[in-house]
């Protein structure tokens, strides 16, 4: 006999339409839905560490004003995947506690340093121009509050990137120092940005089903290679060139043919010997013990309610 609940859930699915907290979903969609949802939450979170090391050491009030107005939006942007996670049931303080046990996951990126000021730069134009890439076609995932958490964080992105660009376009027309800086970011950061959208397809065992759900829109290739193709000419504009010997425009693909990242490396990250896994982690574990006592007072005060006034 025919499930009603799911034939439901699969027609709305066909029809291109956003599931919602109150619908019945199979388990399978909810448990990817979460898997995702905090892994994309914890990056935001994880994600401060290496830009907010930078907010003492800016090189003008200016910057630094930008830097810590970025950071801060992506204090929201997991603030805003947090509360999506919970409409699935689960409770932000589990989501924390398996971050930092190391049961769940966040972006491998963040565990590479941020060495230098034009790093900064860097982040901002391949880290989020990356992000905005994979964001874009998850405003239109099937999981309503996902989908609409990711319109606001695309907009911020989007301005995160510009940020980026403009920070090194402006060590570019400063000296040979920081024109060499700003050659040496991209160095370390092109492939580990290449490898933030996933192995490639045919060693991705979620894409299948999470595309078939329309959790996932597009391929972690199909997006690696747009990301190749926005982001070369920018390059070009900077002037900077991607450490790839095998870039090159394919005429006939009209799409530029590129190398292949270093998957040992990216499992390793994975596995958590990345260069900075260690610290990052410590370093929210740290936070969360600390705050201990902030979330207490908040509950108390809750549970208190509100009070008559006095005089
Ligand atoms: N870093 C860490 N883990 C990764 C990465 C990565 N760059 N790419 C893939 N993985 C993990 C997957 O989570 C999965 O592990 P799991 O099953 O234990 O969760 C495993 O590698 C296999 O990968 P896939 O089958 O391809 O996984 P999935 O279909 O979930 O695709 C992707 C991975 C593309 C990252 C997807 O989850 C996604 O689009 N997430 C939302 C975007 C996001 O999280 N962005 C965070 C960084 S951007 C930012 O915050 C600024």
């Amino acid at each position: 006999a025919e499930d009603p609940l799911l034939t439901s859930f699969e027609d709305t699915i066909r029809r291109n339409d956003r599931i919602e907290p109150r619908d019945w979903m199979p388990d399978a969609y909810r448990r990817t839905l979460v898997r995702q949802v905090a892994q994309h939450a914890h990056s935001e979170i994880i994600g401060m560490q290496p830009e907010g090391h930078w907010i003492g050491r800016a090189p003008s009030l200016r910057r630094k004003a930008i830097l810590l107005a970025k950071v801060q939006d992506e204090a929201g942007h997991g603030l805003y995947l947090y509360s999506a996670c919970e409409t699935l049931g689960v409770a932000r303080a589990d989501l924390m506690r398996k971050l930092i046990d190391g049961r769940q996951k966040y972006s491998s990126i963040f565990n590479y340093p941020a060495l230098t000021y034009a790093d900064v730069g860097t982040i901002g134009w391949l880290v989020d121009g990356a992000a905005i890439c994979n964001q874009v076609p998850l405003c239109r995932t099937s999981y309503g509050p996902y989908g609409r958490a990711m319109i606001r964080i695309c907009k911020e992105e989007s301005f995160h990137q510009r940020q980026g660009y403009e920070l090194l376009a402006t060590m570019m027309r400063g000296t040979d120092e920081q024109r060499a800086m700003v050659q040496e970011s991209v160095d370390r950061f092109w492939w580990p940005s290449l490898m933030m959208f996933g192995p490639p397809d045919a060693e991705s065992p979620n894409t299948a089903q999470s595309m078939a759900w329309n959790i996932k829109r597009n391929t972690n290739d199909d997006l690696r290679q747009r990301f190749v193709d926005m982001t070369v000419p920018q390059a070009e504009a900077l002037g900077v060139t991607p450490p790839d010997p095998d870039l090159r425009w394919n005429e006939e693909r009209g799409s530029y043919d590129f190398g292949e990242p270093d998957w040992a490396e990216f499992k390793a990250v994975l596995r958590g010997d990345g260069p900075r896994n260690a610290q990052r982690l410590a370093h929210r574990r740290r936070a969360w013990e600390e705050g201990a006592w902030v979330r207490d007072a908040a509950m108390a005060f809750a549970r208190r309610g509100p009070r008559p006034e006095e005089d």
